[in-house]
C-alpha cells in the first residue's frame, strides 16, 4: 500500500539517510519533509531525492499544521528532528527542551487534530543511561538519562507514552544506538574524526577513551525504522543495536589504520561533564517480533564511510565552514590549550 509520510529532521544526517532509503525500497511513497535547517540541517543531504520540503519549526504549530495540511489526512509521522549532540546539551539545554520537548508535544497534539495514522517517534538508546560492564537494557528498562539532550529525549518518550494512553493515538518509539555514516555533522565523534586525520589534525578523545559505544551504521537504523513503522505494534518501544561494542579508543585507531595515519595524533583532553561511560541496547525484541537484525559489518561499511567523506569534500568543507569553526573553538580550544 503506498502511504504518505511527513518526515521530521529530514535535511539532518538520520532523516535524509531515511529518506533516501524509502525512496529506494518504497519508490511510490509520498515525503514531505518539515525541516528547521539549524547548523545540522542541509538541504544538500536530500540532493536529486524526491520529496516536497517544508521549511518549518516542530514547535511552532501552525508550521506544523502547513506541513501536515500538505502531506494529507492518514499520512503517517516519522519523527526525527531534535537537537541530537550531547556537548551543545552542556553549553545551553534551552533549544533541547524546545525542539524536542515542546517541539514533541507540538507534534502529538497536530497529529491528532489532522487524523494522523501512526506516530513514529525516533529516541534513543541514551535515555536508558550509563549501564555496568556485562549488562544490557530491554524496552523495560528504567528511564535513567543524565545529561540534558537524553534528560530532553527520555522527556519526549513520556509525552509520547502519555499520548497513546491518554488519547489512543498509533505511536510506536525507536529506541537506537551511535549511528555512522553519510551526512552525519562533523561535530559527532567519527566524522569530526574522520575530518581531522586526514587532515592531520590532533583527534581529541576525552577522558581516557575507554567509554564504550554500539556503533550502527545508518542504513541499518533507517531499515529498523521502516519494519517498525510498517509492523510495529501500537504502543510499543523497540531498541536497535549495532552488536558493535567498542571503545572510543579502539574507534579512533580503526579510522587511523584506516586512513594510514599515525597514533601519535590521538591526544586526550578534559573528560566530556556527565560522560556516560556505557550504552548498551538489548534488541532481541525487535529481531524476534518483526526479523530485523543489523546486516553491515563495522569493519566494511566503516571503510566506505571513510571513502563517503573523502569523495565528497564540497560537502565536508560546507560542515566545517561558518558556525562551525566558532563551535570548535569553544569546544576544543581550551582543552587543546591545557
Ligand atoms: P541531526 O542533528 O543530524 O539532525 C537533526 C535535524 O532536525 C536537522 O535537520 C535540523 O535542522 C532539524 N531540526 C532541529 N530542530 C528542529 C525544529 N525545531 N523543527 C524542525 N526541524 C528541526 O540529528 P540526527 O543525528 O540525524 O538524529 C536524528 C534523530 O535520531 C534525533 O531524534 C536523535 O535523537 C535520534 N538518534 C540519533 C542517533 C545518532 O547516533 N545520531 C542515535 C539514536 C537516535
Ligand atoms: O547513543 C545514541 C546517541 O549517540 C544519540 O542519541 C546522539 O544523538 C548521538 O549524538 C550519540 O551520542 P554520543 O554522545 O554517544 O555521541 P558522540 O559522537 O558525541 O560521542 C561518542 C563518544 O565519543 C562519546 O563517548 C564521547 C566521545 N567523544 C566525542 C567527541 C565529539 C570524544 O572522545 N571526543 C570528541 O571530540
Amino acid at each position: 500500500m503506498s502511504e504518505t509520510l511527513l518526515v521530521t529532521g529530514g535535511a539532518g544526517f538520520i532523516g535524509a539517510n531515511f529518506i533516501r532509503t524509502i525512496s529506494e525500497l518504497r519508490p511510490t511513497w509520498r515525503v514531505v519533509t518539515l525541516d528547521k535547517l539549524t547548523y545540522a540541517g542541509n538541504l544538500d543531504n536530500l540532493e536529486a531525492v524526491e520529496h516536497t520540503f517544508v521549511h518549518g519549526d516542530i514547535a511552532k504549530r501552525p508550521d506544523v499544521d502547513g506541513a501536515l495540511a500538505s502531506a494529507g489526512t492518514g499520512a503517517i509521522v516519522v519523527h526525527f528532528a531534535a537537537e541530537s549532540h550531547v556537548d551543545r546539551s552542556i553549553q545551553d539545554g534551552a533549544p533541547f527542551l524546545h525542539t524536542n520537548v515542546v517541539g514533541t508535544q507540538v507534534l502529538l497534539d497536530a497529529a491528532r487534530a489532522h487524523g494522523v495514522k501512526r506516530f513514529v517517534h525516533i529516541s534513543t538508546d541514551e535515555v536508558y543511561g550509563s549501564l555496568p560492564e556485562g549488562e544490557f537494557r530491554d524496552e523495560n528498562g528504567t528511564l535513567n538519562p543524565s545529561n540534558p539532550y537524553s534528560a530532553s529525549k527520555a522527556a519526549s518518550d513520556h509525552l509520547v507514552g502519555a499520548a497513546v494512553n491518554t488519547h489512543g493515538i498509533d505511536a510506536v518509539i525507536t529506541r537506537c544506538s551511535n549511528n555512522y555514516g553519510p551526512y552525519q555533522f562533523p561535530e559527532k565523534l567519527i566524522p569530526l574524526m574522520i575530518a581531522n586525520a586526514t587532515n592531520d589534525k590532533t583527534l581529541p578523545v576525552y577522558g581516557d577513551g575507554l567509554h564504550q559505544r554500539d556503533w550502527i551504521h545508518v542504513r541499518d537504523h533507517c531499515e529498523a525504522v521502516l519494519a517498525v513503522l510498517e509492523g510495529g505494534r501500537a504502543g510499543e518501544i523497540y531498541n536497535v543495536a549495532g552488536r558493535n561494542h567498542m571503545t572510543n579508543l579502539d574507534v579512533l585507531r580503526f579510522l587511523l589504520g584506516a586512513l594510514g595515519k599515525p597514533e601519535s595524533l590521538i591526544r586526550h583532553v578534559q573528560d566530556r561533564p556527565g560522560h556516560d561511560r556505557r550504552y548498551a541496547p538489548d534488541d532481541q525484541k525487535i529481531e524476534r517480533e518483526l526479523g530485523w537484525k543489523p546486516r553491515f559489518s563495522f569493519d566494511e561499511s566503516m571503510r566506505a564511510t571513510i571513502e563517503w567523506y573523502g569523495q565528497n569534500a564540497r560537502w565536508v568543507k560546507r560542515a566545517l565552514s561558518g558556525e562551525y569553526r566558532q563551535y570548535y573553538e569553544e569546544q576544543y580550544g581550551e582543552r587543546l590549550k591545557a
